[in-house]
C-alpha cells in the first residue's frame, strides 16, 4: 500500500489492519503512550474545499506523531491560479514526506500519486472519503463488536460517502443495503463492485433499506459545490431522512453514523441526532485514531 486514493484499491485485509492499528493507536493515546513514529517528518494538506474534521484530525494526528503539518489552501497556492497538479505533485514531493488532498475531482487524487514520489491521502473528492469511512468502520466495530454480518443502511444522496461506505462495508463483511432517489445512485463503478455481493441491496424505498438495519448512515442532501442545487435537492430527497419512525423499522439497538457536518431537519431529524449524538461524536473521534494509521502505515520509514 503506497497511497490511500479509494477504497477500491485496498484488499480487506488492509483495510483490517489500518482499523487493528487505529484502535492500538487510539487505546495508547488514551493511557498517555506518546509515540514519534512520524518524527521529522511534514504532510502537506490541500485544501480545494472547507473542512472542519480532517483538517484538525490530521494536524493534531501528525503532531501527535511528532511530525509537522502544513496547511495549503488553495486561496494561496498556485494550484489555485492553475499551476498543473502534475508539476505541484513534483515540486511538492521535493519537500514534503505525505500530502493529504482534499479536492473535486478524483483524477487529481490519482495524478498526484501518478507523479509525484511521496504517499498521497485521498482527503475527500467528489467520488470518494476514504478516511472517513476507515473511522466510520471503527466506530461500527468498537460499538458492535464486529463487522462481517452486520447490517449498515445508507439512506440519502449516492455521493462520495455513499460509494466509500458500499465498498468499504461490502470488503469488510458487512451487509449494505442503500435507499437512493432514482436520479442519485451511486457512481457507476461502485455499483459494478457491488454486483458481485450477495449482500448488497440498491432501493429508493427508505423503509425497505432500513429493515433490521444495525447501523445507519445518512450525509447532506447537497454536498460540496453542490450548493447551486440545494433547492432542486431538497425537493428530490424530501422524505430521505433518518428519524425516529424509520428507526422503528430497523434492529432495536441500532446505531445511527453521520459523517458531519449534519443538517438537522433534512437528512436527519433533530431528535434522532441527539439520541445518538454519543455515537455520531465517537466517530468523529476516530478520524484521528484511523488517520494516525493511514499515516503511520504510508509514512513510517
Ligand atoms: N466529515 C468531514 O470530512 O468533515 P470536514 O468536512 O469538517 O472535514
Ligand atoms: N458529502 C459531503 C461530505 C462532507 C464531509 C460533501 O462532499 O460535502
Amino acid at each position: 500500500m503506497n497511497h490511500l486514493l479509494k477504497l477500491l484499491d485496498l484488499t480487506p485485509e488492509e483495510i483490517i489492519e489500518l482499523l487493528n492499528l487505529g484502535d492500538q493507536l487510539k487505546y495508547e493515546q488514551k493511557h498517555g503512550i506518546r509515540h514519534h513514529l512520524l518524527e521529522g517528518q511534514t504532510l502537506g494538506m490541500i485544501f480545494q474545499k472547507a473542512s472542519t474534521r480532517t483538517r484538525v484530525s490530521f494536524e493534531v494526528g501528525m503532531s501527535q506523531l511528532g511530525g509537522d503539518a502544513l496547511f495549503l489552501s488553495n486561496r494561496d497556492l498556485q494550484i489555485g491560479r492553475g499551476e498543473p497538479v502534475q508539476d505541484t505533485a513534483r515540486v511538492l514531493s521535493r519537500y514534503l514526506d505525505g500530502i493529504m488532498i482534499r479536492t473535486f475531482a478524483q483524477q487529481e487524487v490519482d495524478d498526484l500519486a501518478e507523479y509525484g514520489s511521496i504517499p498521497i491521502i485521498n482527503g475527500l473528492t467528489d467520488f470518494s472519503h476514504p478516511c472517513q469511512v476507515l473511522a466510520d468502520l471503527m466506530t461500527v466495530r468498537e460499538h458492535k463488536g464486529r463487522l462481517d454480518g452486520v447490517k449498515m443502511c445508507y439512506i440519502g444522496d449516492g455521493n462520495n460517502m455513499a460509494n466509500s461506505l458500499i465498498v468499504g462495508g461490502l470488503k469488510t463483511g458487512m451487509k449494505v443495503s442503500v435507499a437512493t432517489p432514482d436520479d442519485y445512485r451511486p457512481d457507476p463503478v461502485v455499483l459494478e463492485f457491488a454486483k458481485g455481493y450477495g449482500s448488497f441491496r440498491l432501493t429508493d424505498n427508505i423503509l425497505e433499506a432500513a429493515a433490521d438495519a444495525d447501523v445507519l448512515f445518512t450525509d447532506v442532501w447537497a454536498s460540496m459545490g453542490q450548493e447551486g442545487e440545494a433547492e432542486i435537492r431538497r425537493k428530490a430527497f424530501a422524505g430521505y431522512q433518518i428519524n425516529e419512525e424509520l428507526l422503528k423499522n430497523a434492529a432495536p439497538d441500532a446505531m445511527v453514523q453521520h459523517c458531519l457536518p449534519a443538517h438537522r431537519g433534512e437528512e436527519i431529524s433533530e431528535e434522532t441526532f441527539e439520541k445518538h449524538a454519543d455515537e455520531i461524536f465517537d466517530e468523529a473521534e476516530n478520524r484521528l485514531h484511523a488517520q494516525k494509521a493511514v499515516m503511520v502505515k504510508l509514512m513510517k520509514k
